[in-house]
């Protein structure tokens, strides 16, 4: 159901969820402060409750007023991606922030987004957690059909269109020093260097050792059976999900992704794509992995594995 924006704000600041645009993927959001709201949050989603959420605040004092201490190179990150698809972890002081919505962790995620409707609506409701709009396990929403797919067509939607990144936020967290990269985003790695004087490493997502649970968990899959393959055989049939400016055998049928020399585009089409799979009931896919995952196609690289594994769910 589309609600307008002041019906958002009233939803939220009566302790209810709604599904909310950002310029990465739709959030459900909810208010941080209100308990049973953050709890339904949880609930919804059917996640764990071990996996936190992030809290989304409009302006970055607020974020180091939650602060336990200094964050080194805060004030150049949040100069040069905020508003916009980044989130920092950071330790914070533990009466400030509510315990469920960061797990129990002694720190908590941060982000400021740079959607115009959601900050109109962080404006009149205050901080906002907001997972990504989907079945837990799914692919992340980011168009407002994607919501009333996954939580039916009553729930609450603020229509913002499509959103235009396509990947969550990229989360950066600081240990031993150095700023890792948590979970690969929207903005590349490469992206941070001149911020940082370095390439954050990506390794702070490989799953034996996590910073956070949530990083453990099967994601952003659709229902079909997705098999990755370096490399396409002649002989190759069925379904492959592709590109457009590649050849694929006759005998297959090329579910496209965009363009391999637009990779923005294929950023912004990859959750879209694979609900596409699922509503045209397809059971199997070939992956066309021959790419080099460079920039955002690392991230691309990062969902693709992560959609089509089996073995965390
Ligand atoms: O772009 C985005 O980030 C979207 C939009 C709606 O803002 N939100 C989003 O939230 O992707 P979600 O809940 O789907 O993913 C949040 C992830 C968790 O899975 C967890 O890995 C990480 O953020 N996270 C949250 N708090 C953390 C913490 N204290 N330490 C490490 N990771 C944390
Ligand atoms: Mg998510």
């Amino acid at each position: 159901m589309r609600i307008s924006l002041e019906e958002a704000s009233r939803l939220i600041l009566s302790g209810q969820a709604a599904a909310v645009p950002t310029e990465t993927v739709y959030g459900l959001a909810a208010a941080l402060f209100i308990p049973e709201a953050v709890d339904s949050i949880y609930a919804l989603k059917g996640r764990p409750s071990n996996n936190p959420l992030i809290v989304h605040v409009s302006d970055p004092s607020q974020v180091l007023s939650y602060s336990r201490g200094p964050i080194p190179d805060f004030q150049p990150l949040a100069d040069a991606f905020w508003p916009g698809p980044m989130t920092l972890v950071i330790p914070i002081d533990e009466n400030r922030i509510p315990s469920k919505a960061r797990a129990g962790l002694p720190t908590a995620a941060f982000r400021i987004p740079s959607h115009p409707l959601v900050r109109a609506l962080i404006a009149q409701t205050g901080p906002l957690v907001m997972p990504s709009a989907n079945l837990s396990g799914r692919p992340s929403s980011t168009r407002a059909d994607h919501i009333e797919t996954d939580f039916g067509a009553h729930f609450p939607v603020l229509d913002g269109g499509s959103c235009d990144r396509g990947f969550e936020s990229t989360i950066l967290a600081y240990a031993d020093g150095r700023w890792i990269i948590v979970r690969e985003g929207a903005l590349s790695a490469e992206a941070f260097a001149p911020i940082l004087g370095y390439v954050p490493d990506i390794s702070g997502q490989v799953a034996d050792k996590p910073l956070c649970p949530g990083q453990l968990f099967r994601h952003y899959s659709p229902k079909a059976r997705l098999h990755l393959i370096e490399e396409i055989a002649p002989g190759l049939s069925g379904a492959v999900l592709g590109f457009s400016d590649r050849a694929y055998p006759a005998s297959c049928r090329l579910i496209s992704l965009g363009r391999l020399a637009d990779p923005e585009k294929i950023a912004e089409n990859l959750y879209a794509v694979l609900r596409q799979i699922d509503r045209e009931g397809i059971e199997s896919v070939w992956v066309d992995m021959d790419f080099i995952p460079h920039g955002i196609l690392s991230t691309v690289a990062e969902r693709l594995r992560r959609a089509s594994s089996k073995t965390c769910d």
